[in-house]
Protein backbone atom coordinates (compact mmCIF):
# COMPACT_ATOMS: atom_id res chain seq x y z
CA UNK A 1 0.00 0.00 0.00
CA UNK A 2 1.36 3.46 -0.73
CA UNK A 3 2.02 5.76 2.11
CA UNK A 4 -1.20 8.57 2.87
CA UNK A 5 1.36 11.56 2.30
CA UNK A 6 2.17 10.30 -1.35
CA UNK A 7 -1.55 9.84 -2.52
CA UNK A 8 -2.33 12.94 -0.75
CA UNK A 9 0.17 14.66 -2.68
CA UNK A 10 -1.56 12.93 -5.66
CA UNK A 11 -4.71 14.16 -4.78
CA UNK A 12 -3.42 17.75 -4.77
CA UNK A 13 -1.88 17.02 -7.40
CA UNK A 14 -5.13 16.72 -9.19
CA UNK A 15 -6.72 19.37 -7.78
CA UNK A 16 -4.34 21.67 -9.72
CA UNK A 17 -4.72 19.67 -12.72
CA UNK A 18 -8.73 20.25 -12.70
CA UNK A 19 -8.74 23.32 -11.67
CA UNK A 20 -6.64 24.42 -14.82
CA UNK A 21 -9.26 22.89 -16.71
CA UNK A 22 -11.51 24.30 -15.17
CA UNK A 23 -10.10 27.67 -15.98
CA UNK A 24 -9.91 26.82 -18.89
CA UNK A 25 -13.38 25.53 -19.71
CA UNK A 26 -14.89 28.71 -18.29
CA UNK A 27 -12.32 30.87 -20.78
CA UNK A 28 -13.90 29.05 -23.30
CA UNK A 29 -17.48 29.85 -22.07
CA UNK A 30 -16.79 33.45 -22.40
CA UNK A 31 -15.52 32.86 -25.71
CA UNK A 32 -18.55 31.23 -27.08
CA UNK A 33 -20.24 33.99 -25.68
CA UNK A 34 -18.37 36.23 -27.57
CA UNK A 35 -18.84 34.31 -30.69
CA UNK A 36 -22.56 34.17 -30.42
CA UNK A 37 -22.76 37.74 -29.65
CA UNK A 38 -20.72 38.71 -32.59
CA UNK A 39 -22.02 36.64 -35.35
CA UNK A 40 -25.68 37.06 -33.50
CA UNK A 41 -26.08 33.07 -33.00
CA UNK A 42 -28.94 31.30 -30.40
CA UNK A 43 -27.95 31.59 -26.92
CA UNK A 44 -29.99 28.78 -26.66
CA UNK A 45 -29.04 25.74 -27.71
CA UNK A 46 -30.57 23.05 -25.97
CA UNK A 47 -29.38 20.30 -28.09
CA UNK A 48 -26.13 21.14 -27.86
CA UNK A 49 -26.70 20.70 -24.15
CA UNK A 50 -28.04 16.79 -24.79
CA UNK A 51 -25.27 15.92 -27.44
CA UNK A 52 -22.60 17.26 -24.74
CA UNK A 53 -24.74 15.05 -22.47
CA UNK A 54 -24.57 12.16 -24.10
CA UNK A 55 -20.92 12.19 -24.79
CA UNK A 56 -20.35 12.45 -21.28
CA UNK A 57 -22.32 9.22 -20.53
CA UNK A 58 -20.59 7.64 -23.40
CA UNK A 59 -17.03 8.53 -21.64
CA UNK A 60 -18.29 7.54 -18.40
CA UNK A 61 -19.53 4.09 -19.62
CA UNK A 62 -20.18 1.97 -16.52
CA UNK A 63 -18.06 3.09 -14.06
CA UNK A 64 -18.63 1.89 -10.64
CA UNK A 65 -19.17 6.46 -9.92
CA UNK A 66 -20.75 7.17 -12.93
CA UNK A 67 -24.23 9.15 -11.54
CA UNK A 68 -21.14 11.14 -8.74
CA UNK A 69 -19.57 11.90 -12.05
CA UNK A 70 -22.66 12.82 -13.77
CA UNK A 71 -23.79 15.35 -10.73
CA UNK A 72 -20.02 16.66 -10.55
CA UNK A 73 -20.74 17.29 -14.55
CA UNK A 74 -24.74 18.72 -13.74
CA UNK A 75 -22.77 21.30 -11.48
CA UNK A 76 -20.44 22.29 -13.62
CA UNK A 77 -22.76 23.07 -16.26
CA UNK A 78 -24.88 25.01 -13.96
CA UNK A 79 -21.69 27.09 -13.29
CA UNK A 80 -20.46 27.83 -16.80
CA UNK A 81 -24.10 28.93 -17.56
CA UNK A 82 -23.99 31.51 -14.35
CA UNK A 83 -20.46 32.58 -15.93
CA UNK A 84 -22.31 32.90 -19.34
CA UNK A 85 -25.46 34.86 -17.85
CA UNK A 86 -23.07 37.27 -16.21
CA UNK A 87 -21.60 38.43 -19.05
CA UNK A 88 -24.68 38.42 -20.82
CA UNK A 89 -26.68 40.80 -18.32
CA UNK A 90 -25.29 42.57 -15.09
CA UNK A 91 -29.07 43.30 -14.54
CA UNK A 92 -32.29 41.77 -13.10
CA UNK A 93 -34.92 40.54 -15.53
CA UNK A 94 -38.33 41.23 -14.27
CA UNK A 95 -41.68 40.23 -16.29
CA UNK A 96 -44.49 41.81 -16.28
CA UNK A 97 -47.72 41.43 -18.45
CA UNK A 98 -51.70 40.40 -17.91
CA UNK A 99 -52.48 37.04 -16.11
CA UNK A 100 -51.91 34.53 -18.16
CA UNK A 101 -49.79 35.88 -20.51
CA UNK A 102 -46.83 33.05 -19.54
CA UNK A 103 -44.35 35.24 -17.45
CA UNK A 104 -44.18 32.18 -14.65
CA UNK A 105 -43.49 29.39 -17.56
CA UNK A 106 -40.99 31.95 -19.35
CA UNK A 107 -39.28 32.38 -16.11
CA UNK A 108 -38.73 28.87 -15.41
CA UNK A 109 -37.23 28.28 -18.30
CA UNK A 110 -35.01 31.05 -18.32
CA UNK A 111 -33.83 30.17 -14.84
CA UNK A 112 -32.81 26.48 -16.09
CA UNK A 113 -31.53 28.12 -18.89
CA UNK A 114 -29.44 30.53 -17.95
CA UNK A 115 -28.67 29.15 -13.96
CA UNK A 116 -30.05 32.50 -12.73
CA UNK A 117 -32.35 33.13 -9.46
CA UNK A 118 -35.66 33.41 -9.65
CA UNK A 119 -38.21 34.75 -7.74
CA UNK A 120 -41.80 34.70 -8.49
CA UNK A 121 -43.93 37.74 -6.61
CA UNK A 122 -46.88 36.03 -5.81
CA UNK A 123 -45.56 33.07 -4.43
CA UNK A 124 -43.44 34.89 -2.40
CA UNK A 125 -46.56 37.16 -1.52
CA UNK A 126 -48.18 32.97 -0.71
CA UNK A 127 -45.47 32.23 1.23
CA UNK A 128 -45.10 35.89 3.43
CA UNK A 129 -48.65 35.51 4.22
CA UNK A 130 -49.30 32.32 4.70
CA UNK A 131 -52.41 31.78 2.41
CA UNK A 132 -53.33 31.36 -1.28
CA UNK A 133 -53.65 34.77 -3.05
CA UNK A 134 -57.55 34.10 -3.27
CA UNK A 135 -58.03 34.72 0.42
CA UNK A 136 -56.22 37.10 0.43
CA UNK A 137 -58.47 38.72 -1.82
CA UNK A 138 -61.46 37.72 0.13
CA UNK A 139 -60.00 38.47 3.60
CA UNK A 140 -58.25 42.00 3.69
CA UNK A 141 -59.03 43.15 0.24
CA UNK A 142 -57.37 44.05 -2.95
CA UNK A 143 -55.34 47.29 -1.56
CA UNK A 144 -53.82 44.93 1.45
CA UNK A 145 -52.71 42.51 -1.11
CA UNK A 146 -51.42 45.47 -3.55
CA UNK A 147 -49.29 46.89 -0.43
CA UNK A 148 -48.12 43.09 0.05
CA UNK A 149 -47.14 43.58 -3.93
CA UNK A 150 -45.29 46.58 -3.16
CA UNK A 151 -43.57 45.22 -0.28
CA UNK A 152 -42.01 42.26 -2.18
CA UNK A 153 -41.00 44.21 -4.89
CA UNK A 154 -38.77 46.53 -2.36
CA UNK A 155 -37.66 43.54 -0.46
CA UNK A 156 -35.62 42.48 -3.61
CA UNK A 157 -33.52 45.49 -4.11
CA UNK A 158 -30.50 43.69 -3.58
CA UNK A 159 -31.28 40.70 -5.43
CA UNK A 160 -28.83 40.11 -8.63
CA UNK A 161 -29.47 38.09 -11.37
CA UNK A 162 -32.54 36.92 -10.64
CA UNK A 163 -35.60 36.48 -12.88
CA UNK A 164 -38.42 38.51 -10.93
CA UNK A 165 -41.91 37.21 -12.26
CA UNK A 166 -44.23 39.50 -11.70
CA UNK A 167 -47.69 39.77 -10.62
CA UNK A 168 -50.40 40.71 -13.20
CA UNK A 169 -51.17 44.25 -11.56
CA UNK A 170 -47.36 45.00 -10.42
CA UNK A 171 -47.76 47.63 -12.95
CA UNK A 172 -50.85 49.42 -11.56
CA UNK A 173 -48.78 51.63 -8.65
CA UNK A 174 -46.15 53.63 -10.21
CA UNK A 175 -43.97 52.98 -7.13
CA UNK A 176 -43.56 49.46 -8.18
CA UNK A 177 -41.94 50.27 -11.74
CA UNK A 178 -39.65 53.15 -10.22
CA UNK A 179 -38.47 49.97 -7.48
CA UNK A 180 -38.34 47.22 -10.22
CA UNK A 181 -36.42 49.50 -12.76
CA UNK A 182 -33.50 50.37 -9.88
CA UNK A 183 -32.18 47.06 -10.66
CA UNK A 184 -34.03 45.31 -13.59
CA UNK A 185 -34.95 45.71 -17.07
CA UNK A 186 -38.88 44.61 -17.68
CA UNK A 187 -39.84 42.19 -19.84
CA UNK A 188 -43.30 43.01 -21.14
CA UNK A 189 -45.06 39.48 -22.72
CA UNK A 190 -47.96 39.72 -24.51
CA UNK A 191 -50.85 37.64 -25.60
CA UNK A 192 -54.22 38.24 -27.00
CA UNK A 193 -57.57 38.30 -24.81
CA UNK A 194 -58.22 34.64 -26.69
CA UNK A 195 -55.09 32.82 -25.85
CA UNK A 196 -54.94 34.56 -22.34
CA UNK A 197 -58.55 32.99 -21.64
CA UNK A 198 -57.45 29.38 -22.99
CA UNK A 199 -54.93 29.37 -20.40
CA UNK A 200 -56.30 30.63 -17.39
CA UNK A 201 -59.85 29.34 -17.78
CA UNK A 202 -59.37 26.04 -15.67
CA UNK A 203 -58.01 28.09 -12.61
CA UNK A 204 -59.73 29.93 -9.84
CA UNK A 205 -56.86 31.56 -8.45
CA UNK A 206 -57.19 34.32 -9.65
CA UNK A 207 -59.75 36.63 -7.93
CA UNK A 208 -59.85 39.62 -10.26
CA UNK A 209 -61.11 36.97 -12.79
CA UNK A 210 -63.23 34.88 -10.68
CA UNK A 211 -66.87 35.72 -12.30
CA UNK A 212 -64.94 37.35 -14.92
CA UNK A 213 -63.83 34.68 -17.11
CA UNK A 214 -64.81 35.89 -20.58
CA UNK A 215 -62.98 37.45 -23.44
CA UNK A 216 -64.82 40.71 -22.84
CA UNK A 217 -63.78 41.40 -19.82
CA UNK A 218 -59.97 40.25 -20.38
CA UNK A 219 -60.38 42.54 -23.30
CA UNK A 220 -61.33 45.15 -21.60
CA UNK A 221 -59.46 45.00 -18.25
CA UNK A 222 -56.11 44.21 -20.70
CA UNK A 223 -57.26 47.91 -22.08
CA UNK A 224 -57.30 49.55 -19.33
CA UNK A 225 -53.90 48.46 -18.38
CA UNK A 226 -52.62 48.52 -21.83
CA UNK A 227 -50.33 51.91 -21.27
CA UNK A 228 -49.27 50.94 -17.84
CA UNK A 229 -47.91 47.75 -19.14
CA UNK A 230 -46.58 49.90 -22.44
CA UNK A 231 -44.53 52.47 -20.59
CA UNK A 232 -43.07 50.06 -17.93
CA UNK A 233 -41.63 48.18 -20.55
CA UNK A 234 -37.99 47.85 -21.41
CA UNK A 235 -38.54 45.22 -24.36
CA UNK A 236 -41.93 43.33 -25.34
CA UNK A 237 -42.49 40.31 -26.67
CA UNK A 238 -45.71 38.80 -27.85
CA UNK A 239 -46.11 34.86 -27.12
CA UNK A 240 -49.28 33.97 -29.06
CA UNK A 241 -48.28 30.79 -31.07
CA UNK A 242 -44.51 31.13 -30.25
CA UNK A 243 -43.09 27.85 -28.32
CA UNK A 244 -41.05 28.60 -25.61
CA UNK A 245 -37.74 28.24 -26.31
CA UNK A 246 -38.60 30.92 -29.35
CA UNK A 247 -39.82 33.03 -27.22
CA UNK A 248 -36.98 32.61 -24.63
CA UNK A 249 -33.98 33.12 -27.49
CA UNK A 250 -36.13 36.32 -28.77
CA UNK A 251 -36.16 37.95 -25.06
CA UNK A 252 -32.46 37.30 -24.48
CA UNK A 253 -31.81 38.94 -28.57
CA UNK A 254 -33.70 41.88 -27.56
CA UNK A 255 -32.27 42.39 -23.95
CA UNK A 256 -28.98 42.64 -26.19
CA UNK A 257 -30.22 45.12 -28.44
CA UNK A 258 -31.01 47.04 -25.94
CA UNK A 259 -28.11 47.27 -24.38
CA UNK A 260 -25.65 47.22 -27.30
CA UNK A 261 -28.08 50.54 -27.99
CA UNK A 262 -27.74 52.35 -24.59
C1 LIG B 1 -53.28 39.93 -10.64
C2 LIG B 1 -52.50 38.96 -11.22
C3 LIG B 1 -52.11 37.74 -10.52
C4 LIG B 1 -52.03 38.00 -9.01
C5 LIG B 1 -53.31 38.58 -8.51
C6 LIG B 1 -53.69 39.88 -9.22
C7 LIG B 1 -53.70 41.09 -11.46
O1 LIG B 1 -50.82 37.31 -10.98
O2 LIG B 1 -50.96 38.85 -8.69
O3 LIG B 1 -54.30 37.60 -8.69
O4 LIG B 1 -54.20 42.07 -10.92
O5 LIG B 1 -53.48 41.05 -12.71
P1 LIG B 1 -50.59 36.54 -12.39
O6 LIG B 1 -50.48 37.58 -13.45
O7 LIG B 1 -49.30 35.83 -12.19
O8 LIG B 1 -51.74 35.62 -12.60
Amino acid sequence: MRELKEIRNDLNQCDLQILELLMNRLSCIEEIIEYKKAYGLPIFQPEQEEVQQETLIRAIGEHGYKEELLGIFRQIVEESKSVQSKSLFHYNIALIGFMGAGKSTVSKYLKDMLAMNEVDLDTKIVEDQKMPIKDIFAKYGEEYFRNCESNAIISLKDCQQTIISCGGGAVIREENVKNLKKNSRIVLLTASPETILERVKDSDERPILNGNMNVEYIKGLMERRASLYQSAADIIIETDGKDIVDICEELIQSLMKLEAAI
